[in-house]
């Protein structure tokens, strides 16, 4: 509110329920800048923000309580509700809203809102304003300017409150015994879902659930980079990739570790995995106040394509290489994001045409990967390798802490983890 300044508004909706098929619906997820705000997890609802109101700054409009529909559907916290435990100064019923919002924007200069988010509501909030607009020659006054809430709240979301650090290392605790779980529990022809599984499991019993679609891809498929169909075999002698991250209290982890599905790595599975880890450590290294966005990136490809010079994978001069883009056929996406309420978390990684300086309380992912297709020009021992290894890591006043440090990245300690249930 002290952003927005005085005679503003900001207007925004909650997430709606979406349906999966006829009377299904998917799992509730609250829009990010919604829970942000307000910690309110109900769909139907209107966050208000009117800075200096004198009858109450933070409105929520939200469903009233309603003891059939509850038997039925759950309970609600109702507008009451909204006042006593979530710290709004006034709580309305949703229903009232066409009643007592026209008036409240009428009598603001600026209305802060996220176009083309949710053009149900676009279309609502427009026809309000235009409400307004038609009763102007009775002396009705409408805002001037609309202005991009997102601008402000997601600057606000890059830098991490203790509290969001706080949820943040409790997802990574959590996706940490997760991937363990998963790791020790790896053996040949088990299917890519039964690992899933693993992962599952150790969501639900700590009562959370996967940040996305988790991906548990062995052998070709660890080189398919969002394979989320998890429904082959894993075969002895691949690898397996497995990108799962779990979300507490709206908060993600996003995860990745590639072991031998077998408990041993081949020779070439080694090598390879030895260049990526080596990418990793380098990015994490760059990870520190007033390195640009891009130092990790730059510090894993030069890791990278030195790496594939000395296996062989590439020939040519390593600075030619890089400045070629030649890692690329091997190592195509960026080595990491934003990691926050969303999986790839909002905030710009460019500020007037520069790369972001970053600053503590930011938190991002290091994950580089090689992904080494079947190509005839390619050494058969080669095809088919997947490698990803991902961490969560937050920067901080002197450095940075590794939220997932807890799970080795070293390939003999994933041995000895996976070599749990086979026993070698
Ligand atoms: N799990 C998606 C990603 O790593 O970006
Ligand atoms: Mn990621
Ligand atoms: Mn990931």
């Amino acid at each position: 509110m002290q952003m927005m300044g005085k005679d503003s508004i900001a207007i925004l909706p909650a997430a709606p329920v979406r349906k999966r098929n006829r009377d299904v619906e998917y799992a509730y997820r609250q829009d990010s800048d919604f829970h942000y705000l307000t910690g309110f997890n109900e769909p139907e609802s209107v966050a208000v923000l009117v800075p200096g109101r004198a009858d109450g700054e933070f409105l929520l409009f939200c469903r009233d309580s309603d003891p059939a529909r509850e038997q039925w559907d759950g309970r609600r916290a109702s507008p009451d509700g909204a006042v006593a435990d979530f710290g709004a100064d006034e709580g309305y019923e949703i229903g009232a809203i066409d009643d007592l919002l026209p008036d409240i924007i009428s009598q603001c200069d600026s209305v802060y809102y996220t176009m083309g988010a949710q053009p149900d509501f676009d279309a609502r909030l427009l026809g309000w304003i235009n409400e307004l607009r038609a009763q102007s020659s009775g002396g009705q006054h409408t805002p001037d300017e609309f202005i991009a809430l997102d601008h402000l709240l997601h600057d606000l979301r890059l830098y991490k409150s203790r509290a969001e650090i706080s949820a943040m290392k409790k997802a990574a605790r959590i996706t940490v015994a997760a991937h363990r779980r998963a790791i020790s529990a790896c053996r040949p022809g088990m299917h890519e879902y039964e690992l899933e599984a693993e992962y599952l499991h150790e969501f639900r019993r700590n009562g959370v659930e996967s940040a996305y679609q988790p991906i548990v891809g062995g052998g070709a498929n660890g080189c398919i980079l969002h394979y989320v169909t998890n429904d082959q075999p894993l075969e002895d002698g691949d690898l397996v990739l497995a990108d799962v991250g779990a979300e507490y209290d709206c908060y993600a982890a996003d995860v990745t570790r590639t072991w031998p599905v077998n408990g041993r790595f081949t020779e070439a599975q080694r090598a390879l995995y030895t260049i990526v880890l080596a990418a990793h450590d380098a990015a994490i290294r760059q990870v520190r106040p007033g390195s640009h966005w891009n130092d990790p990136h730059d510090a894993a490809v030069r890791e990278i394509t030195k790496g594939l010079v000395r296996v062989g994978l590439l020939k040519g001069d390593v600075k030619k290489l890089i400045a070629d883009g030649k890692y690329r056929r091997f190592f195509m996406h960026r080595t990491g994001h934003w990691l926050g309420m969303d999986v790839h978390d909002v905030g710009d990684y460019k500020v007037a045409d520069h790369w972001r300086l970053l600053e503590p309380g930011m938190v991002m992912t290091i994950e580089p990967g090689l992904y080494i297709p079947a190509a005839r020009n390619i050494p058969r021992k080669w095809h088919n390798i997947g490698i990803r290894i991902e961490d969560d890591v937050l920067v901080t006043k002197t450095g940075c802490d590794v939220l997932t440090r807890a799970l080795p990245v070293d390939p003999d300690a994933l041995e000895a983890l996976a070599g749990a249930a086979t026993g070698t």
